[in-house]
């Protein structure tokens, strides 16, 4: 178990930097998922940490030990990739120990030496037995399912007893169904062996169920981290607040009220109260405005909307409406009247939950 420390790490591929001077401190024994769009530099930070990446600056430190330079079977880290290749000519029970028979292991008391054949198959059995494969030992991989291969490719990252476990889409090649099931699976997995998940991801799901603390990446730079709930109900900035939450949030700009953040924001189409947590703002300025759908109350309010469409999502509806000239997405029960389109209606947004960002710099006011 190790604690994991970027300090202004940087990677850069020529012109290219993968990573801008991260900073992010994960605690010992923190399941931790870096969350970005595609190209964001969530592989490369990962990689960094496996060692299969050289750092261009900064330092990164296992435990207390600056690891910049340290080989990557000297890390004693295990990583579980989206393309979690096993070797289809071995059965499970090898797969599981193929680690084990690559490197010399820590066993106490000073001793570093490779494990004995007892000591193996002690770890294969645990492995197994943690992962549920205890059964499925003797098959090879072209008998067992997509979900039991998955489990495979764990079982072998665990068996080495890491003192971090990386994964970088481990869950990305699995059905809808099977994927919900394994968020669970490796949650628990985190649970029973307390050990520091590091975890990649492009799915904001995946990251909000299973995060002890989300780390929100764009462009190669960090832009908030925090707990699921923390980054969805204060968004640093606007890329958060859209990046987070389905369906997202509305987004739209409006003009600060005559007297400033009191007077509330001119939409277009009706004056919109906001709440006492929002900074100062002058009369006339230009912000963008942040509505996630659940948070709009229809039947009262200070707004006028139309409903241009109606998406029926079975415990709920999406009524897609029109603010003016913005799209705006309201959420409603499916139990509540049904709502034709064409409809116009009075809608209204508790102030504590409007928040408004600054145009340029993005970030919440
Ligand atoms: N070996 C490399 N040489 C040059 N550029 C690279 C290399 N590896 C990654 N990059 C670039 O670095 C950036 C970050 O890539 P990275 O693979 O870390 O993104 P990612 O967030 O994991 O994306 P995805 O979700 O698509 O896997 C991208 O612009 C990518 O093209
Ligand atoms: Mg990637």
């Amino acid at each position: 178990m190790s604690k994991v420390v970027f300090e202004g790490v940087t990677k850069r591929f020529g012109d290219v930097t993968a990573v801008d001077s991260l900073d992010l401190h994960i605690d010992d024994g923190e399941f931790v998922v870096l969350l970005g769009p595609s190209g964001c530099g969530k592989t490369t930070a990962l990689r960094m940490v496996a060692g299969l990446e050289e750092i261009t600056d900064g330092t990164l430190r296992i435990g207390d030990t600056v690891v910049n330079d340290m080989e990557p079977r000297d890390r004693n880290i295990s990583m579980v990739f989206q393309s979690y290749a096993l070797y289809p000519h071995m059965t499970v029970a090898k797969n599981i120990e193929s680690p084990l028979m690559v490197r010399s292991f820590d066993v106490g008391e000073g001793d570093h030496r490779k494990l004995s054949k007892a000591e193996r198959s002690e770890r294969i059995t645990e492995a197994a037995r943690t992962l549920g494969l205890d059964t499925l030992l003797d098959r090879k991989p072209a008998a067992l399912s997509g979900g039991q291969r998955q489990r495979v490719a764990l079982a072998r990252a665990i068996v080495s007893r890491p003192a971090a476990f990386l994964m970088d889409e481990p869950l990305s090649n699995l059905d809808a169904k099977l994927r919900a099931a394994t968020r669970v699976e490796l949650v628990e997995l985190h649970r029973k062996l307390a050990t520091t998940f590091i975890y990649v991801t492009h799915d904001q799901v995946e990251a909000m169920t299973m995060a002890d603390r989300v780390a929100i990446i764009a462009d190669g730079r960090l832009q908030q981290v925090g707990a699921p709930r923390e980054v969805y109900e204060r968004p640093a900035n606007l890329f958060v607040a859209r990046f987070i939450g389905s369906p997202p949030m509305n987004t739209f700009t409006a003009t600060v009220a005559a007297n400033g953040a009191s007077g509330g924001v001119d939409t277009g189409a009706g004056i919109l109260p906001l709440g006492a947590t929002t900074g100062p703002l002058s009369a006339g300025e230009q912000v963008v405005v942040g509505i996630r759908p659940e948070h709009v109350t229809i039947g009262d309010g200070p707004l006028e909307v139309s409903v241009r469409a109606v998406e029926w999502l079975g415990h709920e509806r999406l009524l897609i409406c029109e603010l003016g000239d913005t799209q705006l997405n309201v959420r409603q029960v499916s139990g509540d009247a049904e709502i034709p389109v064409g409809a116009t209606l009075r809608i209204g947004v508790d102030p504590a939950h409007v928040m408004v960002f600054d145009p340029t710099s993005g970030e919440l006011r």
